[in-house]
């Protein structure tokens, strides 16, 4: 007799995780592929992170994505990393091939997917103002020097944690760091203007990255925040006839290429945007 066939196994381990939009997102994905399995949260205080990450191989997980605030600390806990993970020092996806796991990072590509899906598609020679030094940054900074851009300006408030990374990244791309004084100037001067701190997320949605004084017909403003679907710092933008791009694209194509990794297959985009936009609401 047969077996039947195992339904694959997929989650997102984290703290706090409750309120991860992934299971819902990953499930409607898993649904529109007629793919028997699940995606369950996982909710991993760090102490507990190695033997969270044994359970995977011991209960077969075919993977899971690493969110807050176990994306760095996992590196260490696996058996392959990505060349671009390693880069960008940080995992957002585990494959579990027959109990060896790699991690992957696909924060960035999908930022840039999205991006160039809903946006812009060619960032060849772009003048790019990125706003934050941190982990989000670094996903997506690494991914925009793949697209040949002529030069990202990188922003922050710790104007030292900038310049560590454009010295650490100068033999990829023309980087620049600045203070978050003279970055009102670069973004008025800037193609595209990213935010990546999580400064004018819910419930702090009045709040401002960066107050610009003068908008460039034809810039686009981007946020990696999702929730609210337009912050203050696009509607703004948006006011001004500037292009707006949030940050809920990133989250759906971050989703799709870990889906590939794990699957093999396509997902269905539409299904998986209207999966969080139906919860968003
Ligand atoms: P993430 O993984 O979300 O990027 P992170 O690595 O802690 O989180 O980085 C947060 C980024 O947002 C940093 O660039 C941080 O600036 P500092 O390096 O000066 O800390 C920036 N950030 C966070 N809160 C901020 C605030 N209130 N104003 C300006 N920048 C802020």
């Amino acid at each position: 007799m047969s077996q039947p066939i195992e339904p694959l196994l997929l989650g997102v381990m984290g703290d706090p995780i409750a309120q991860s939009k992934s299971p819902l997102m990953h499930e409607s994905a898993l649904k529109a592929s007629s793919i028997q399995g699940r995606y369950v949260p996982l909710h991993v205080l760090a102490r507990d992170l190695p033997r969270a990450i044994e359970g995977i191989r011991a209960m077969n997980f075919r993977g899971v994505n690493v969110t807050v605030p176990h994306k760095v600390e996992v590196m260490p806990l696996l058996d392959h990393i990505d060349e671009a993970a390693c880069r960008i020092g940080a995992v957002n996806t585990i494959v579990n091939d027959h109990g060896v796991l790699t991690g992957y990072n696909t924060d960035g590509i999908g930022y840039v997917r999205s991006l160039k899906e809903e946006v812009t598609s060619n960032l060849e020679g772009s003048t790019i103002l990125v706003i934050g030094a941190g982990g989000a940054a670094r996903g997506i900074i690494y991914a925009l020097l793949q697209e040949r851009p002529a030069q990202i300006i990188i922003a922050n408030r710790t104007l030292d944690k900038a310049e560590k990374l454009v010295e650490e990244w100068s033999d990829i791309g023309h980087l620049t760091a600045i203070s978050m004084d003279d970055a009102s100037k670069a973004a008025s001067e800037a193609d595209i203007v990213v935010n990546t701190t999580s400064v004018g997320m819910v419930p702090d949605i009045h709040e401002l990255p960066l107050v610009v004084e003068s908008y460039r017909s034809g810039a686009v403003f981007s946020d990696l925040i999702y929730n609210p679907l337009q912050t203050e710092f696009l509607r703004q933008a948006s006011l001004q006839g500037c292009r707006v791009h949030s940050g809920l694209g990133m989250f759906i194509y971050q989703g799709a290429y870990a889906f590939e990794y794990w699957t093999g297959v396509t997902p269905d985009i539409e299904k998986m945007r209207q999966a969080v936009l139906d919860s968003l609401s």
